[in-house]
């Protein structure tokens, strides 16, 4: 199981309200006492913070809102002797326009070098003052943005798929090939022992500028030119001793065009955006199970199971919806919840999840059940994508809002005692009764489940990858097997199904009722003669 921290949100060890590396390092043992056997970090590198740190100024340092690169290789060391692999989050397609190169680029002026170590491009129209494409950003809004020659009159216009604080680099430019590989170099030998790779299907560009139409290649998505670059940072990773792991960022709906990334000269697995986005449905839920295993067993890598992560409103609240699939399309505020029924249904999902072949990653505050905070007052709003929607999309900060610890009051042991800072989000105040500390000895809580089912999970070697077949079951239920013994039911539908009679309960997500199990709830059993699991 690898969880997912994001560390401006996850504690803050010095009271300025944001997460850093010794908070994290203080709540070490709260991933260890879940049974984490990896953390991915979300970007601690130095930048502005256009986009959260996915707008990167220097690959190889941290930034000082959350630490030194000493503390960094302390926390790393730390992470290891608890057995906690490191993944670090490397976000190659574009950088911050702090970034020294980009900088170099502006100054330069046109000509300069470093201009093709980016994508400038004169504009169109006499004048030149139209983009050079019509492409829409992958946050909405235009892709270019118009520089300003050193002389002060109107310059060329540069790519930029995301903010225009990220300006896209040239993959096609042998030095941004040389020097990522030297990135993944720097952390390898730091220790780390993965990589996760930010929007790993956008790197390569049609240098045509094509528009993008319909019946046609796309102009910037999921180009075949892309997997060169990931079979040459595989073949650095395996020159590395033990193993480094390389996991994309891949949205990518078609799943033989996904599986691509994942061939045995590539990356080792990538995120099943398919199962974040799958509603909850028996027939939606197995065709996507299905889909997923289908498409891994050629490629021989394991499949990945995400139900949230930094981008995406959180799947307590997503599940509690009339609607419960997710995507960036839809509308996503302003909806009626019933957070109680999308409680249930976590539980019940963190139960599948956990036993389906392959890894799963856990979003930090998904262990706590927390909800997403969707009445964060316009002005303390920060993510972009609210601002470049035009105020559409609700953006990404409800799912970011800082983790409660402790206490009956904001900021629930995030901050020390005694900051002066708020966290920088505010924090709902019913989470007093979602803390690690309020849940913590609670049976009946998220945080206990998820104890108790990794704990299963990394005890039974039929759990993680491996052998999977579904076995006979009723209309809205999912029944399926890992080896001979254990079973895993989850009950969908609106009424009571019975229990199989033949198996012994090993953990539930919510209780059982007199051999029935109830709508919206799962249960792990193990056949009391594993003989009989397979009928
Ligand atoms: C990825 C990240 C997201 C970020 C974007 C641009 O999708 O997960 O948070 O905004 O890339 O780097
Ligand atoms: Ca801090």
């Amino acid at each position: 199981m690898i969880y997912q921290v994001y560390p401006r949100s996850f504690a803050d060890g010095n009271g300025d309200g944001i997460g850093d590396i010794a908070g994290i390092r203080a709540r070490l043992d709260h991933l260890a006492a879940l049974g984490v056997d990896a953390i991915w970090f979300s970007p601690w590198y130095p930048s502005p913070m256009a986009d959260a740190g996915y707008d990167v100024a220097d690959y190889r340092d941290i930034d000082p809102v959350f630490g030194t690169l000493g503390e960094a290789e302390a926390l790393i060391a730390e992470a290891h002797a608890l057995g906690i692999r490191i993944i670090v989050d490397v976000v190659p397609n574009h950088c911050s326009d702090a970034h020294p190169w980009f900088q170099a680029a502006l100054a330069g002026g046109p000509g300069a070098p470093e201009r093709d170590l980016f994508w400038f491009r004169p504009g169109r129209g006499p004048n030149g003052d139209q983009p050079p494409t019509d492409w829409v950003g992958e946050f909405g809004g235009p892709t270019w943005t118009r520089t300003t020659d050193p002389d002060g009159s109107p310059g060329d216009w540069y790519l930029h798929l995301f903010t225009a604080q990220q300006p896209d680099f040239n993959w096609d430019h042998p030095r941004v090939r040389a020097e990522f590989e030297d990135v993944l170099r720097f952390w390898f030998d730091r220790g780390v022992d993965g990589i996760r790779i930010d929007s790993a299907g956008l790197l390569v560009k049609d240098g045509t500028l094509p528009e993008t139409l319909p019946d046609r290649p796309h102009p910037f998505r999921d180009l075949d030119g892309v997997h060169e670059i990931y079979r040459a940072w595989r073949r650095l990773a395996d020159g590395y001793p033990g193993d480094r792991a390389l996991i994309g960022e891949v949205w990518m709906p078609d799943r033989q065009r996904f599986a691509n990334y994942l061939r045995p000269d590539e990356l080792h697995a990538a995120f099943n955006f398919d199962f974040l986005g799958c509603a909850w449905d028996t027939s939606a839920l197995r065709e996507c199970i299905d889909g997923t295993l289908s498409a891994h067993a050629p490629v021989a890598a394991p499949a990945t199971w995400v139900l949230s992560n930094h981008d995406v409103t959180r799947h307590v609240t997503r599940y509690g919806r009339a609607d419960t699939t997710f995507s960036f399309a839809a509308k996503r505020e302003g909806i009626p919840t019933d957070l109680e029924l999308g409680t249930r249904r976590a539980r019940a999902a963190a139960l599948l999840s956990l036993s389906l072949p392959g890894a799963v990653y856990v979003y930090q505050g998904e262990e706590l059940g927390l909800y997403e905070v969707e009445d964060i007052p316009y002005a303390l709003r920060q993510d972009p994508m609210w601002e470049r929607s035009g105020r559409v999309d609700p953006g990404r900060d409800g799912c970011r809002v800082p983790l409660p610890w402790a206490g009956d009051e904001p900021p629930f042991g995030f901050s020390p005692d005694g900051a002066v800072a708020a966290p920088w989000l505010p924090q709902p105040a019913d989470w007093k009764d979602r803390t690690a500390q309020a849940q913590t000895g609670d049976p009946n809580s998220m945080l206990e489940l998820y104890r108790s089912a990794i704990r299963v999970r990394r005890a039974d070697p039929a759990l993680g990858d491996g052998d999977f077949g579904w076995l006979p079951a009723p209309d809205g239920v999912l029944a399926f097997r890992r080896g001979a013994g254990f079973r895993c039911v989850v009950n969908l539908a609106d009424a009571p199904v019975p229990l199989p009679a033949d198996g012994e309960p090993l953990l539930a997500s919510g209780p059982l009722d007199d051999g029935l199990l109830p709508p919206d709830t799962a249960v792990w059993l193990r056949s009391v003669d594993p003989a009989d699991a397979s009928h």
